[in-house]
């Protein structure tokens, strides 16, 4: 299973329910690396996409407590047994986990690669995933040039930020 996320400098991810900034070579690449996928996220995530919608050329898993909850176009989990049930016939290698806070902290362990965008600003936050430098079971084995905001198509401000890949060295659930 993998994970992809945006984070600040102190592994922020989000702000009053929102992301923290809307980078468009961050989004196309989101895109590149999840299409074609099975993404797995919570119902607060699917609030901050455009109009609430779910995501196309993916298979979207949406993890809510209530079993009335219905979301065209997407697959409903209620538990985290119910997600494992139904990402059984997929291969672990096509599943990413795309957020928020509460299912990146649930899922986490069960990860072994990490796609992180990192923004080089700290950020207004109040939701973190853990930082992954300071865990000794991930290591980054890739590190892309610097990119720089383009005021015309980006918010969050002028600042400069990279693509990265972990991998899980230490022990998977
Ligand atoms: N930087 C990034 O890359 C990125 C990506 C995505 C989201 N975000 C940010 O993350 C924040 C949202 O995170 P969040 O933690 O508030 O929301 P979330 O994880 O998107 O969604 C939480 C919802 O999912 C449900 N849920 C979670 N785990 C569940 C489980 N095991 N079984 C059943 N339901 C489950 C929760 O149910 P309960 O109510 O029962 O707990 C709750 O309704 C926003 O600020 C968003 O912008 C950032």
């Amino acid at each position: 299973m993998n994970l992809i996320v945006a984070v600040d400098t102190d592994w922020g991810i989000g702000y009053k329910g929102d992301l923290l900034a809307r980078v468009r070579e961050d989004l196309r690449n989101f895109a590149k690396v999840t299409s074609g996928k099975i993404v797995v996220y919570g119902t607060n995530t699917l609030a901050t996409f455009p109009g609430g919608k779910v995501l196309k050329n993916r298979i979207n898993i949406i993890l809510n407590p209530s079993p009335d909850f219905k979301v065209e176009g997407a697959i409903v989990a209620n538990s985290l047994d119910d997600l494992f049930k139904k990402l059984e016939s997929y291969n672990k290698e096509d599943i990413f986990v795309i957020g928020g806070a509460s299912v990146y902290n649930q899922l986490l362990p069960y990860c072994t690669k990490a796609y992180v965008t990192k923004f080089d600003k700290s950020f207004d936050k109040d939701t973190y995933i853990p930082n992954l430098d300071e865990s000794d079971d991930w290591i980054c084995v890739y590190e892309s040039e610097e990119f720089r905001t383009n005021p015309e198509t980006d918010t969050g401000g002028d600042f400069s930020f990279k693509f990265t890949i972990y991998e899980k060295t230490g022990k998977t659930k």
